[in-house]
């Protein structure tokens, strides 16, 4: 078998984990979450989402993760042996499979999109609802698009954790940051966009109802990357001297960061071009987006083209750095538990993801009437791992490390052994035993009723 590697630095740790965090969640469901919940009322929301539930359970899946330097499936086995918790093992596992195969073919667009964006194609006048309806039921370009993507994925995770995921992580998402930078700047230089920041900053307090809340917790773990694997995964490469707190907020702040940094891209943007709506749903970027930037740099095209570039660019670098990350909770299981080499661990799980990516991808054309319970396959992997694995897996994680594993070995492991002071232990450990638990527990039920 393969010796297991660390990360190099803890600079590598955070921003491979950050890179995690960091995917279409904050480019395109975060701006499209809080076009369809009011603005900056839900902003508020999530915000407070991110610090309670949100940063507990990330330092939960990192000391897991850390603690037993394993893939998770045997992390839940080590640290529970012969006992049920080892079931969210397997499920966080399960799901970083299932998210990664409908993952890729979103990702497969932007890739195509960025393609039509640096060939001009965006920049014509076109109907982009039919550009976009056409483009997604064709029965071979998305899923051609899907598997080039999987191949960048595959590369990455071929190479390794430190010359793979580390160095990858080190350029991508430093690259990230300075074109989100860029596009803030061009965006707050459009005309109008000051009724995008009104949007972004000024809440309207009544417009926050049960549903938003829901929203913003939901948004808030998809974001994060919890309860799939990925971090615990990633945790089990942490060195013995990173500080687990501590690269927790940090991820979070980037993350937090990013998403709200891209509505002050589409937000102002979105706003500078009368009669375009701001809760276009998953459509905003694929399809009011280029509507956009063709209105609004109507007048100097480069510029248009630059923009767009850049934003789909970002939105590629954004996806890639998530999609290891899913790639490689599976992988690190294949690898330590059929004893196979990396290579061929990474190459069974791209074949396996992108087989079901197929399906996926056809369910937005030629398989499309193949429903249940009026889902089409993406929509029945969607809701299968966000609504319904992802809250219970939310949930297991914070009673196994609040009610099941030895206090003493949790404070142990998030203080290093007692080298670190950790002030905020006592608010840690209750939020994880009791306030994260029944929030993610209101969450899931409420979603099912509705
Ligand atoms: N956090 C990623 C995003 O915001 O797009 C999505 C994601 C990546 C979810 C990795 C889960 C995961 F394990």
């Amino acid at each position: 078998m393969e010796t297991r590697h660390n990360f190099g630095s803890k600079l590598g740790a955070v921003l491979a984990s950050a890179g995690s965090a960091v995917g279409l969640g904050n480019v395109w469901r975060f701006p499209t979450e809080v076009g369809n919940n009011g603005g900056a009322a839900f902003i508020f929301i999530y915000l407070i989402c991110i610090a309670v539930i949100g940063i507990p359970v990330m330092m939960s899946e990192f000391l897991i993760g850390r603690h037993t330097h394993a893939n998770t499936i045997s992390a839940f086995a080590k640290l529970a042996p012969g006992k049920w918790w080892r079931i969210e093992g397997i499920a966080g596992v399960f799901v970083a499979f299932l998210i990664l195969s409908y993952y890729i073919v979103i990702s497969g667009w932007t890739l195509f999109y960025l393609i039509e964006s640096l060939s001009g194609h965006l920049q014509a006048d076109r109907d982009y609802t039919l550009v976009f309806d056409n483009f997604v039921s064709n029965p071979w370009l998305p899923v051609l698009a899907g598997a080039a993507f999987m191949g960048l994925t595959h590369f990455i995770i071929a190479r390794g954790v430190q010359s793979g995921i580390e160095r990858s992580s080190k350029l991508m998402m430093p690259l990230l940051l300075f074109i989100i930078g860029i596009l803030v700047v061009c965006s707050f230089g459009m005309p109008g966009s000051s009724a995008g920041l009104r949007f972004l900053l000024k809440p309207d307090f009544s417009k926050i109802t049960a549903n938003v809340f829901l929203s913003a917790v939901g948004q808030a773990f998809f974001s994060l990357s919890l309860a799939m694997g990925c971090l615990c995964t990633y945790a089990s490469y942490f060195r013995h001297d990173t500080k687990l707190p501590k690269t927790a907020v940090g991820v979070s702040v980037i993350d937090t960061f990013v998403a709200i940094l891209s509505g002050f891209i589409i937000f102002p943007a979105v706003f500078s071009v009368e009669g375009v709506s701001v809760d276009a749903g998953p459509g905003l970027v694929f399809i009011t987006l280029p509507h956009v930037f063709n209105i609004a740099f109507s007048h100097v095209p480069v510029l248009g083209y630059i923009f767009s570039s850049f934003f789909y660019l970002l939105l590629l670098l954004a996806a890639l750095t998530s999609a290891i990350s899913l790639h490689e909770s599976v992988t690190a299981y294949v690898l330590e538990a059929f004893h196979v080499s990396r290579r061929r661990a990474a190459a069974i799980v791209s074949i396996a993801c992108m087989t079901l990516g197929v399906a996926c991808s056809l369910s937005f054309g030629v398989w499309s009437d193949l429903t249940l319970f009026g889902m089409n396959i993406f929509e029945i992997f969607d809701f299968t791992a966000s609504k319904i694995i992802l809250p219970i897996g939310g949930i297991i994680i914070c009673l196994f490390t609040g009610w099941y594993l030895d206090r003493k070995m949790v404070e142990s492991e998030l203080t290093n052994g007692g080298t670190l002071r950790f002030r905020l232990f006592r608010l840690y450990y209750f939020i994880i035993r009791y306030v994260a638990p029944l929030a993610i527990a209101a969450v899931f039920v409420q979603e099912l009723l509705s």
